[in-house]
């Protein structure tokens, strides 16, 4: 499975020691892309446990899609000629 994500941030985001969890001790990073806490993980990746490989998904507005392919604007420019 492959997950299509949007993300706006356009540098690094540095951890310090308030960002390690009290009761766990440690710091969860979110590597699924769909944590509303990013970067850290706020167990949003429940949802993709049924994702199926080789399947693309696209989530948005609280929904998930299978998308077929992905288009650039490239792509779409060069299907206008
Ligand atoms: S890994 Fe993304 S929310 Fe947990």
């Amino acid at each position: 499975m492959t997950r299509l994500v949007e993300l706006e941030e356009r540098g690094p985001r540095r951890l310090d020691p308030s960002d390690i969890d009290d009761e766990k001790g440690d710091v969860a990073v979110c590597q699924c892309g769909l944590s509303e806490s990013f970067p850290f993980c706020d167990g949003s990746h429940r949802r993709t446990h049924d994702e199926d490989e080789g399947t693309t998904y696209v989530y948005e507005d609280g929904q998930r899609r299978e998308v077929e392919r992905v288009v650039t604007a490239e792509d779409a420019s060069d299907a206008g000629d």
